[in-house]
């Protein structure tokens, strides 16, 4: 995509956060809620998220909003979840186009309702000169099959000829990636104290440092994107070399 050329980018700085948003059931079961309404109060640390690194300069944010396996949940709670992504785009479209934030998204589109899938496309075409923060929001989204679609990619140009099967390398591969154009997540921050990847980032995520925070999604705030950004700059990221 092109959006921002990673190398203009300080090394060491931190650029991209990349968040699995998990633990709405488990905050409304706590409270003897439905787990809708769990969805809903996330919608709300979502704000949170995105101002926080609004105000802290961080360039790229990545959200895991629905993954490839979600289609699993019951009906009701897969239409509630399109229904919120249709309400937060219609409600955030405009504040987000003025706060300079360009809104992206990664996963399979195609699966999500029309109407929602037309919504995508208006936030993307109305955010996409904005430079300020890249949003991207990972909506039926799954790592393997994304790295798959790649491969598949790269396999096609090599059986007509346009590609070599040495041109078939790390970068080539990562180039056929939904991402391409973002620098690879610094921070891959996982709430509700799960400690796994769930499909998110597989390719990206391999030098990304994990932090995961036992909050649950809907009780995340300001300050629990500090205290990751914290332990970030307390690791040592040695990229299988030596510390200096
Ligand atoms: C994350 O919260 C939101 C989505 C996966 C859409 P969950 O719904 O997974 O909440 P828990 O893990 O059941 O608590
Ligand atoms: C991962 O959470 C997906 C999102 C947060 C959108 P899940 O709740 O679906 O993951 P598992 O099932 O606990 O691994
Ligand atoms: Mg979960």
């Amino acid at each position: 995509m092109g959006i921002v050329d990673k190398n203009d980018l300080t090394p060491n700085s931190l650029k991209h956060i990349a968040i699995i948003m998990d633990g709405n059931g488990r905050w409304a079961s706590k409270r003897s809620m439905s787990r809708l309404k769990g969805h809903e109060q996330g919608a709300k640390a979502v704000r949170e998220a995105i101002k926080g690194c609004r105000e802290l300069c961080i360039p790229f944010l990545t959200l895991f909003a629905f993954s490839s396996e979600n289609w699993k949940r019951p009906d009701e709670e897969v239409n509630h979840l399109m229904g919120l992504f249709r309400y937060f785009i219609k409600r955030e479209l405009n504040e987000l186009k003025a706060a300079g934030v360009k809104i992206n998204f990664i996963g399979n589109i195609s699966m999500l309702p029309d109407d929602v899938q037309e919504l995508i496309e208006t936030a993307r075409l109305q955010t996409e000169g904005n430079t300020d923060l890249v949003l991207t929001i990972a909506l039926s989204y799954g790592g393997q099959a994304e790295i798959v679609n790649s491969a598949k990619k790269l396999a096609e140009m090599v059986l007509s000829g346009e590609m070599a099967l040495d041109d078939i390398n790390e970068t080539s591969l990562a180039a056929g990636l939904e991402t391409d154009g973002i620098p690879d997540p610094d921070i891959v921050l996982r709430t509700s104290g799960e400690k796994r990847l769930s499909n998110f980032l597989l390719w990206q995520s391999a030098y990304s440092e994990l932090i995961f925070q036992d909050v649950l999604w809907p009780d995340f705030r300001r300050e629990n994107l500090e205290i990751a950004i914290e332990e970030y700059y307390s690791r040592c990221r040695r990229y299988g070399a030596v510390s200096a």
